[in-house]
């Protein structure tokens, strides 16, 4: 609840820096900008005497509190309030209308006089005393960077029709660079969901468990590189599909179906395009991220041809953070039952091979799902430990619904209940890790380990072969 309304007060402020960039101090569309961002400093300063936003290693703390959500969708403002050397917000009481536009004056780079003394201080607290230099935050940090250039490219492509290969590549190599010594940590970080930039965070999300797949699989870092671009860019041709048609609620009819099967052609183009070193690969990947292992999907290929390598690698990647993702048209699944999913499309829509092996990393309960126990308490699985056959994750809530500051446990699987959506409990798994300061502790679990037995484990039980809706679901992604 606090953290949304740090969330508006950023929001805002961003909004009211690039306006004064744009505009003189006194142009309604200032002047609108400033209006609503006082507003919401004043709803966020009623919260508590004094709030302190804090800036540090690259992230946002809330009177001490690592806000990590909040840091990697404000990547892009704490860069510009960092660059103006602001380590600490202070709100103390109620908000001054003066006040509020001096601290965007300065934000914006307009003054160098530092508010202070008034309801708006800058640097006086320093209430940021945790140590946040660590890997997670520098991993955090390459993603939303690359969630950034994913956004510029967007734009770029929408008003140019083109776009340049090398800073995504230069994006992608950072964070696959980080990634491959994480692996652990960069699946925790791809639960992280964004509803209203799912493109983007999809993106992201494919990329990191397609690059811990093809390094589970043996490939090298050299093939790794053009594989995270083209799961990267594979929905990219998407920018020539209209919005209507992406987000409309139920089924599509002809024109619109017509409309979505261009955009694995329109990518491929946008990306040969672009050219650079690995544009081939990443252009066959967005060519055929649609197309089914058996050679039907789209395009089709027949049934002799079978999808690139690493287009399979992507599908498998691409289809589990899709379902595993609420949209308008469909509900989010659990982990568990996304990999269910993928298991009864393994030999028709996706390599068989690479599923195994897909699912053998994440575990029958991959990092970050959450799962009610039999006693009603819940817990958030963290990583997968080769050497001890239970689940490892953090005692998040009580069986009376009580937060608790997490507590490391080691469950043994039958006392599972069941899965739940974090979703649907209010819960944001890698963000509750890493405030709890367990990310290191997943780091050191760099590489994810074989868990023997996960398939059979997770084998398609007889509930999930009659489930029509799972079938139609396979059917369903092909939208994605
Ligand atoms: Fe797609």
């Amino acid at each position: 609840m606090m953290e949304a309304k740090v969330q508006e007060f950023l929001k805002t402020l961003q909004a009211a820096v690039s306006q004064l960039n744009l505009y003189p101090a006194h142009h309604p569309n200032s002047e609108t900008a400033l209006r609503r961002g006082w507003k919401a400093t004043t709803e966020l300063a009623a919260q508590d005497d004094d709030v302190v936003i804090g800036l540090k290693g690259y992230a946002f703390f809330l009177n001490g509190e690592l806000l990590a959500y909040t840091s990697l969708t404000y990547a892009n403002l704490y860069q510009d309030l960092s660059d103006r050397e602001i380590e600490a917000i202070t709100l103390a009481g109620e908000t001054d209308r003066t006040d509020y536009a001096n601290l965007v004056e300065f934000a914006a780079g307009h003054t160098d006089d530092l508010p202070g003394g008034g309801s708006i201080r800058l640097n006086e607290s320093r209430l940021v005393d945790g140590d946040d230099d660590s890997a997670f935050a520098d991993l955090r940090f390459s993603y939303s960077g690359v969630v950034g250039t994913l956004r510029t490219l967007d734009h770029r492509i929408a008003r140019e029709g083109s776009f340049e290969m090398a800073p995504v590549m230069q994006a992608v190599e950072e964070l696959i660079d980080q990634s491959l010594d994480a692996s652990g940590a960069a699946l925790l970080l791809s639960t992280v969901k964004s509803h209203d930039e799912y493109t983007f965070y999809h993106s992201v999300n494919t990329c990191l468990m397609a690059v811990a797949t093809g390094q589970y699989l043996g490939l090298t870092q050299k093939d790794l590189i053009p594989i995270g671009a083209g799961a990267m860019l594979h929905d990219i041709g998407k920018v020539a599909v209209s919005p209507k048609t992406l987000n409309h609620p139920g089924r599509l009819d002809r024109e619109q179906w017509k409309e979505i099967t261009i955009h694995p052609q329109e990518g491929a183009q946008a990306i040969m395009a672009a050219g650079g070193p690995g544009h081939e690969v990443a252009a066959t990947i967005a060519l055929e991220h649609h197309a089914r292992f058996d050679g039907l999907g789209y395009p089709r290929l027949g049934p002799d041809g079978h999808p690139h390598l690493a287009s399979r690698l992507v599908a498998v990647s691409d289809v589990y953070d899709a379902v595993t993702t609420r949209r308008s048209y469909r509900r989010a699944e659990t982990p568990h039952r996304a990999l269910q999913i993928l298991l009864q499309g393994a030999g028709g829509a996706f390599d068989p091979d690479i599923v195994r092996a897909f699912i053998s990393m994440m575990g029958i309960f991959p990092p970050g799902s959450v799962l009610r126990l039999l006693s009603g308490e819940l817990v958030v699985i963290s990583h997968h430990q080769s050497d001890s056959p239970d689940l490892h994750g953090f005692l998040v809530r009580t069986a009376a619904g009580e937060d608790v500051e997490p507590e490391p446990v080691a469950v043994p699987e039958h006392q599972v209940g069941q899965q739940v959506l974090a979703e649907s409990v209010g819960i944001e798994p890698a963000a509750l890790l890493e405030r709890a300061g367990v990310a290191e502790q997943v780091l050191a679990s760099s590489l994810p380990k074989v868990d023997e037995g996960a398939i059979e484990r997770s084998g398609v039980d007889e509930e999930a072969l009659k489930d029509q809706a799972a079938r139609s679901l396979s059917s369903i992604v092909d939208r994605d």
